[in-house]
């Protein structure tokens, strides 16, 4: 991926960060995924907004189109196999293959408040088959096509979650963190690269259903005392999809203020 200038007058100069590459976002119709994918977008590649949200999906395509983007949405569920790969064959027909894949989709707005030792087993199944299997199985959907431009990068959302007390939550995100370290080491051979970004409190909707008020108790235990912005979690996301992180992989990048150390 050519790494030149990242503003919107790179793109109409053709030498965005990721110009002319083609990049999957999931659980792009809102919230953080909205924002990688719109930024994604201004950096010159073409963008698959994968979400299950059909009316906001469409929305966030259709707003990067007219900032002068490529995008197309296609309604995905991360955690179905036909339905992943019919999102990596609508990215390959609508834009000539794939070189990222950015795995966000997650259930956590509307998540369930329960115990692990009590939550119904039925909705620990499907949670932890989309919240920790999803980025599996988007990644087994798309990485010969990553195969056939000659490598590419995969970013997976994890969470601060995976280090402190969170539940059904945090251990699917303990997951998607030795998710990325095994398969980096499955596909790098192969030229792909897979990194994952870990986000503190981030205001998003989705944070303020959860959260509410707790927010700002959780705040005075960051290091920066303010809640993250989507746009903060925005920079890593781009140098992990660039070949400014070409000899980066197998990491899990905090962006969270300072919430958590691990020595
Ligand atoms: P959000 O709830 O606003 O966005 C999640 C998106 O995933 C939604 O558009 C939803 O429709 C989509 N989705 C849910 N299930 C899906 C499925 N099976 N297939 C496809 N799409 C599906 O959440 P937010 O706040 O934007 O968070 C995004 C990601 O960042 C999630 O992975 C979340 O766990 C993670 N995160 C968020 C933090 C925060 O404070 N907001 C902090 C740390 C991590």
């Amino acid at each position: 991926m050519v790494s030149t200038s990242s503003t919107d007058e790179g793109r109409s100069t053709g030498v965005g960060r990721l110009q002319d590459k083609v990049v999957i976002v999931t659980g792009a119709a809102q919230g953080i995924g909205e924002a990688y994918a719109k930024a994604i977008a201004k950096e010159g590649a073409a963008v698959v907004v994968a979400d299950l949200n059909t009316d906001s999906g469409e929305r966030v395509a259709k707003e990067i189109e007219a900032d002068g983007g490529r995008a197309v949405f296609v309604r995905t569920d991360v955690s179905d196999q036909a339905s992943a790969e019919a999102a990596a064959a609508a990215a390959v027909e609508s834009f000539g293959g794939i070189d990222g894949l950015v795995n966000n989709a997650a259930i956590y707005g509307d998540m369930q408040f329960d115990l692990l030792i009590s939550v119904d087993w039925d909705y620990y199944r499907r949670f932890m088959s989309v919240n920790m299997d999803g980025a599996l199985v988007m990644t087994r959907a798309v990485y010969t096509h990553m195969q056939k431009r000659g490598g590419g990068s995969i970013v997976n959302q994890s969470s601060t979650a995976a280090y402190l007390y969170s539940g059904f939550y945090g251990l699917a995100k303990v997951g998607v963190n030795g998710l990325t370290q095994q398969l980096a080491h499955e596909v790098g051979g192969m030229g792909i690269r897979v990194n994952a970004i870990a986000p503190g409190p981030t205001d998003t909707a989705a944070t303020r259903t959860q959260a509410g008020d707790a927010s700002k108790e959780l705040v005075k235990n960051l290091a920066i005392k303010r809640m993250g912005q989507v746009d903060d979690m925005v920079g890593a996301c781009l140098f992990l999809l660039s070949d400014e992180a070409a000899w980066v992989t197998a990491q899990i990048l905090a962006v969270d203020g300072g919430q958590v150390f691990r020595p």
